[in-house]
């Protein structure tokens, strides 16, 4: 599979803190990367990076191998990489296309010339398809987000993604704050976003979701790269007791990043 992401050596300092400490990953078109550790291990502070929120103290990034610089998370969203923060950085008092479309609406001509009025019945048709496409039904476009599910509003969230037609979609715990079948609900979302070949980084400490959706996993503990596993027979409990014991065992595949 093509390289989509390549993180060079990437270092990153809060003042005396070291929040990562030379991290290289590469991540492959189509697949769902998990990156996995304790709390503090880097995690955050990685997808930080990628996605524009933070610069990195020193390193490189390249997206389809060339160096990549985004200065903020519209920088890198107009790339194709969208980020999906455990806020969902969403407007609860606006509309559900409001929300999808934020800072790209659709226009329409009017008999003025050169006046365009917002497309508000393409904009809500538009955010239906979306949300369609990840099997999820919100009867009311109109509906403000703060009346919806937690698994609804992440819907909202990737279809906003979709809306910018991302190629790269990374979430940090989505399904942290979610009962069990939002949970379920939401992970079915990442298996749609998977079958339409988006590529999906995924952060969270639950196991039993990483093994159902991953299909690698990079595990980090105190800013290092302790090594990556595929997913293919491993059970939570082993992934837990890889990452507590911070020692990945048989399990662990150094990938050499030149080598396709
Ligand atoms: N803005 C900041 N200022 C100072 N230190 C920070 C800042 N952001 C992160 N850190 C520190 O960097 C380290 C890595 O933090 P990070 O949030 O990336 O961890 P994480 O793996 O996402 O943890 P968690 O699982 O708890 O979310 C921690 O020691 C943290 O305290
Ligand atoms: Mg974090």
């Amino acid at each position: 599979m093509a390289t989509l992401l390549d993180l060079k050596s990437i270092h990153k300092s809060y003042g005396a803190v070291q929040a990562l400490n030379g991290v290289s990953l590469t991540v492959r078109e189509g697949e769902v990367l998990a990156i996995c550790g304790d709390n503090g291990a880097g995690k955050s502070t990685l997808i930080k990076i990628v996605s524009g929120a933070e610069a990195a103290t020193s390193g490189q990034v390249f997206l389809r191998g060339k160096e990549v610089h985004f200065a903020s998370p519209a920088d890198a969203l107009a790339c194709g990489v969208a980020t999906i923060y455990q806020d969902l950085a969403l407007a609860p008092r606006l509309q559900v296309y409001q929300n999808i479309f934020m800072g790209a609406e659709l226009t329409r001509a009017t008999f003025i010339p050169f006046l365009r009025i917002l497309d508000k019945k393409k904009m809500s048709q538009a955010a239906a398809d979306y949300l369609g496409r990840l099997n999820i039904e919100i009867k009311d476009m109109k509906a403000p987000v703060a009346s919806l599910s937690g698994g609804q509003r992440q819907a909202v969230a990737i279809s906003r993604a979709l809306r910018w037609q991302a190629s790269l979609v990374i979430m940090d715990e989505p399904t942290a704050a979610l009962g069990v079948r939002e949970t379920a609900q939401v992970l079915d979302l990442i298996r749609q976003l998977h079958d339409q070949a988006v590529t999906i980084i995924i952060i969270s400490h639950n196991m039993e979701d990483v093994v159902a959706v991953a299909t690698r996993i990079v595990i980090l503990k105190n800013g290092l790269k302790l090594g990556e596993c595929l997913t293919e027979n491993l059970t939570a409990a082993e992934l837990s007791r890889m990452i507590a014991l911070g020692d990945l065992g048989d399990r662990n595949i150094i990938r050499q990043t030149a080598v396709e």
